[in-house]
């Protein structure tokens, strides 16, 4: 009996912590951050215009070929066009629009539905957009959302069955989107099921939007092409694109904000399209906003090996060989200067290294300061529930890994000071 109890014990702490993990300071490896005010050539970045002529572009190419891989550059016409819309959404509070917005010229897939929630007043207005994980109609339990028919993982506990949705997954996400508490602060919230943009499995690339692209008789992205976060983020940016038609959008006034794999994507999202103006990571961890030297919690080696499509394949070659990267995720948290961004941590999610967050924020500072602003105002990790914002926003906050209205409260906060909107 013992003995069973020792094997359950042992195999429970496997799954609790995969080989090769590690959650011990002690443990975490001696390393040396690349310089984001050094460029390649050895030039100091010493003013905002090396900065954004010489080591911006720079940064922003090696992400592009060793991390995430490169989206295709050419311009993109979208077309769209207006599926449903109220202005008596959410018993008469809010106006919804849901917006098809295509990336061929027929009908067919893959093109991306965006559901959004405005205030009444104040138009145009300022609003977050995000990527989900099962849905539009997963975030709130508003019957007129459109059921999504694309392919999604299976989810007992969401009534997601036989990779659809069901009615029985309406809002079951509704917790992680706090709606409500959005529009009554004057804001607006988009939303786009990540899938409609590359459904989240390795199949080489055969579904989602990478195939447009191919040259003919490619089949799949080259080594230093876009994996599924890039293109995850390209859908974010013609969602910009589409935001810039909408007259009822503010659309100087747009932050990005993703949670978890959706969270690399705000950030590399923001990274790419400099017509964000705020970028949120939440609890983003490897990949995001956690510094991949640390090796704490999850590991290059294993996101590439659990996540074969999330990242170029280039990224590959850096499993077990972080200290060998020409970057680390501070420089992506740079990419974002002078713009604000914020990132948030759990302290149960130990998975995405809150210290490695806050210590990509810390690291990113001196980039904030070639513009005279203040980046993050702290030089230790602030206490849970204690959000620091300066240019740089972060929190640690109590519980699991997890999008909370604690969070939300705290991005319109960031937003509100530096979007100058008094409450
Ligand atoms: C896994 C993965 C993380 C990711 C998370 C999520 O835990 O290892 O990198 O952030 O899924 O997206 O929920």
């Amino acid at each position: 009996m013992k003995t069973m109890v020792y094997i359950f014990l042992f195999a429970s702490a496997l799954v609790a912590q995969p080989q090769g993990t590690h959650y011990d300071e002690s443990k975490v490896p001696e390393y040396t951050l690349p310089d984001p005010l050094v460029c390649a050539d050895g030039t100091l970045v010493t003013d905002a215009d090396v900065w954004f002529q010489k080591r911006r572009p720079e940064i922003q190419q090696l992400f592009e070929t060793y991390v995430y891989g490169k989206a295709p550059e050419e311009p993109f016409a979208i077309r769209w066009t207006l599926l449903e819309s109220s202005d008596q959404a959410l018993e008469g509070s809010a106006v919804r629009k849901q917006i098809r917005v295509f990336f061929t010229s027929g009908d067919e897939r893959p093109y991306m539905d965006i559901l959004m929630y405005l205030p009444k007043q104040n138009k145009p207005v300022p609003i977050f957009v995000g990527l989900n994980f099962y849905g539009n109609a997963s975030i709130h339990p508003d019957p007129e959302i459109i059921l999504s028919d694309q392919w999604m993982r299976d989810n007992e506990n969401y009534g997601i069955e036989d990779h659809s949705a069901t009615e029985a997954s309406r809002g079951v996400r509704q917790s992680r989107w706090a709606v409500d508490q959005i529009l009554e602060r004057g804001y607006g919230l988009a939303t786009i099921y990540c899938g409609d943009l590359d459904p989240d499995f390795h199949d080489g690339f055969q579904n989602g939007v990478h195939s447009l692209f191919y040259d003919q008789g490619q089949t799949a992205p080259r080594p230093d092409e876009w994996g599924t976060i890039a293109a995850w983020a390209w859908g974010l940016g013609r969602a910009m694109d589409y935001f810039i038609e909408d007259n009822d959008v503010d659309h100087e006034r747009v932050a990005v904000m993703g949670h978890s794999r959706l969270g690399k994507t705000s950030l590399w999202a923001g990274a790419v399209d400099p017509r964000f103006s705020i970028v949120i990571s939440n609890n983003s961890g490897c990949g995001g906003a956690a510094l991949s030297r640390r090796r704490f919690g999850e590991t290059v080696k294993r996101i590439n090996t659990s996540f074969p499509h999330w990242f170029c394949e280039n990224f590959k070659d850096f499993n077990d060989r972080e200290h060998a990267l020409p970057v680390d995720q501070h420089m992506l948290i740079a990419l974002m200067a002078p713009r604000p961004v914020y990132v948030a941590s759990a302290e149960q999610d130990r998975w995405a290294d809150p210290k490695g967050e806050f210590l990509s924020c810390l690291n990113a500072d001196p980039v904030y300061r070639l513009f005279d602003l203040q980046g993050l105002p702290a030089i230790e990790m602030p206490g849970t529930n204690q959000p620091v914002m300066g240019h740089i926003g972060y929190h640690i906050r109590t519980g699991k890994h997890d999008v909370t209205d604690y969070d939300w409260q705290r991005y319109m906060d960031f937003a509100d000071k530096h979007w100058d909107r008094t409450r």
